[in-house]
């Protein structure tokens, strides 16, 4: 496991991280927020609270570190250095990593407080912001903060607005998330890189090994064999599933824009299956021997791979950790040896979709926007929001403005300032609607 997440996971920005907390912290402040930096084992978290005598109370929470910008090659403009274009259609974006995931979609918050503050003078509810900076690595030192803090973080429910709209224009509630575990492999044999002439044909490649154990995740209808890996994993009952065919999310039309055709996951599944109600299984990265420029004849030491899997239902993170390493070892041949880094684990989140909270917050989005938000789950992973429920006791009202095509994680990032006004809106709306 990770000892010091900051350290590992790119000192470089250490520096940037605190910049960006700081500067929320001082814009909360400047709002009327009781704002302080929260020091942690790693970076701090921005508290801010916004106390109010009576009425419900609620805890937004958001994150303001970011994915690595990697490759960084293929940006059109400096990542770090935010700017505003019209696409080709006339849009109107904000370019720049976390314009969307996740500093864009904290400040619709900050900016519906600010409206509310400047209109009325006041907030309708009282408000604590809890943006931390670690959840793009899997939020390891959040559930000691929550432990800790505790008293401070008391709400009749959480916000969060780090998800995606089912469709532009067409706004959505979160009901659920996929959980996530992530390993690192390194795969050893030889004591050092060889000429591929000289032992080419006697030396185990470890290259060749590695590449075999990740060819052997998946069966030929696109199962992971794993053993073990449904259990926990519900069939999604017909009515459910009806429902979904209803919204006619097309794998062709989904896919189109990046450029694929054909959907590549489970077999007999709905697209909408494969990318939010089914586990999978993915190489993040896989990298060994020589690959730099021209051709170098080499067969490599050693042999690394990036793997994470997706997880549903009550599937669990640590029995699934525990057979993947299994499934590698049973795999292994002579004169190899196997090293794991175990990061982040979360379970899958379902949260309740019948509370009166989600009611209220279904007819502001629905008035904002001018049609019914669709409530369903969705692929990508928070881990905190669990820990609202272990730690905190609280439920958890999902509603982010990102489109699909926002490129979170991706080159060139960017947020629509339709996205940004309306977002802000909806919350203006949802804050005003949860008072009542
Ligand atoms: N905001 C995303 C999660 C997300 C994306 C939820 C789209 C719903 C729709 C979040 O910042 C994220 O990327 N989470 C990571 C988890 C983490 C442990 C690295 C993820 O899902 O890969
Ligand atoms: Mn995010
Ligand atoms: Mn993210």
């Amino acid at each position: 496991m990770a000892e010091d997440p900051v350290d590992l996971d790119r000192p470089a920005y250490r520096h940037g991280c605190r910049e960006a907390a700081d500067w929320l912290k001082r814009e909360l402040a400047e709002l009327g927020f009781e704002a302080a930096l929260r020091e942690t084992p790693g970076h701090p978290v921005v508290l801010a609270k916004h106390a109010k005598p009576t009425g419900p109370h609620m805890l937004f929470y958001g994150h303001y570190d970011v994915q690595p910008v990697d490759p960084l090659e293929k940006w059109e403009t400096p990542p770090f250095e935010p700017k505003i274009a019209t696409t080709k259609e006339g849009k109107k974006i904000i370019l720049g990593r976390g314009s969307s995931d996740d500093k864009g979609q904290v400040l619709t918050f900050v900016e519906a407080c600010r409206a509310w503050k400047s209109a009325t003078g006041e907030l309708p509810v009282g408000v604590t912001l809890m943006i931390e900076g670690e959840e793009e690595c899997g939020s390891v030192n959040l559930g000691g903060f929550l432990d800790e803090a505790k008293d401070e973080l008391k709400a009749d429910a959480a916000l969060v607005c780090d998800t995606t709209m089912w469709a532009q224009g067409r706004p959505a509630i979160t009901s659920a998330l996929r959980g996530l575990i992530y390993e690192q492999i390194t795969i050893k044999a030889a004591n050092r890189d060889l000429h591929s002439g000289m032992y080419g044909g006697a030396a185990r490649n470890p290259l060749h090994v590695l590449s075999k154990i990740v060819a052997d995740l998946h069966d030929a209808d696109g199962r992971v064999t794993l053993a073990g890996f449904y259990d926990g994993v519900h069939e999604t009952p017909e009515d459910v599933r009806e429902q979904w065919r209803g919204l006619g999310l097309d794998a062709e039309a989904f896919l189109k824009p990046v450029g694929l055709s054909e959907p590549a996951g489970e077999r007999d599944r709905m697209i909408i299956e494969q990318i939010q109600s089914r586990p999978t299984c993915d190489v993040n990265g896989m990298w060994g021997g020589y690959t730099g420029a021209g051709a170098k004849t080499v067969i490599a030491a050693e042999a690394h791979a990036k793997i994470s899997f997706r997880l549903v239902g009550d599937q669990d993170p640590a029995a699934i950790r525990q057979a993947f390493r299994a499934f590698v070892r049973e795999r292994l041949p002579s004169d190899c040896a196997v090293e794991f880094d175990g990061h982040k684990g979360s379970r899958a989140i379902q949260v309740p979709i019948d509370s009166p909270a989600l009611a209220k917050t279904r007819a502001a989005l629905e008035a904002e926007w001018g049609v019914a938000p669709v409530t369903i789950g969705m692929g990508g992973s928070i881990p905190v929001v669990g820990d609202f429920k272990r730690t905190l006791g609280l439920d958890t009202l999902m509603v982010g403005f990102a489109l699909d095509d926002d490129r979170i994680h991706s080159p060139n990032e960017k947020y629509d300032l339709e996205s940004f006004r309306k977002g802000t809106r909806s919350w203006i709306r949802i804050l005003g609607a949860l008072a009542g």
